[in-house]
């Protein structure tokens, strides 16, 4: 831990920082995840799928980032290798043979209600720590997340 003189204590810094490292490698993980799905979808809805998965790619990035310097401003350390993520991400592991559209949208829209829950959990934890900031942080996060999955999810509703 790094001193810093904001105002929340040390102990509450530590307990905040490991809810954040284990949302960033969840991000992580996820955002290789989309990216892959970017690369590899085929199909009818190639073009509107292979953006879609880019724009929330690039979203995720945004979060991944967000995440990383909360972790830093609260003088703790970023642990956003890879190697570190693929470690500890709560994430399945997402199959490589597939290529169907409707395929890669259950399998995206699944890992990405399991990140949505993860984060909104983070939501309360850090709130009951008594970092609002990152609490806020956490509510964008997952407000952002919840939009991405309708988006997958309304490929996959055209039959109520
Ligand atoms: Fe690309």
């Amino acid at each position: 831990m790094y001193k810093t003189k904001i105002d929340l204590s040390e102990k509450v810094r530590r307990a905040v920082i490991t809810v954040l490292n284990e949302r960033l490698a969840d991000a992580i993980d996820l955002q290789s995840q989309v990216k892959h799905a970017h690369w590899n979808v085929k199909g009818p809805q190639f073009i509107a799928l292979h953006e879609l998965f880019d724009k929330i790619s690039d979203v995720l990035l945004e979060q991944i980032d967000d995440v990383a310097e909360r972790i830093t401003s609260l003088g703790g350390t970023a642990e956003g290798t890879v190697t570190v993520a693929a470690k500890r991400s709560k994430l399945k592991n997402y199959p490589l043979s597939i290529t169907a559209g409707k395929d890669h949208l259950y399998y995206l829209s699944t890992q990405l209600a399991v990140f949505g829950k993860a984060v909104r959990a983070g939501i309360d934890d850090t709130a009951k720590l008594g970092d609002a900031d990152t609490a806020d942080l956490f509510t964008g996060v997952s407000r952002s997340i919840d939009k991405y999955l309708w988006f997958l999810e309304a490929h996959l509703q055209d039959k109520a």
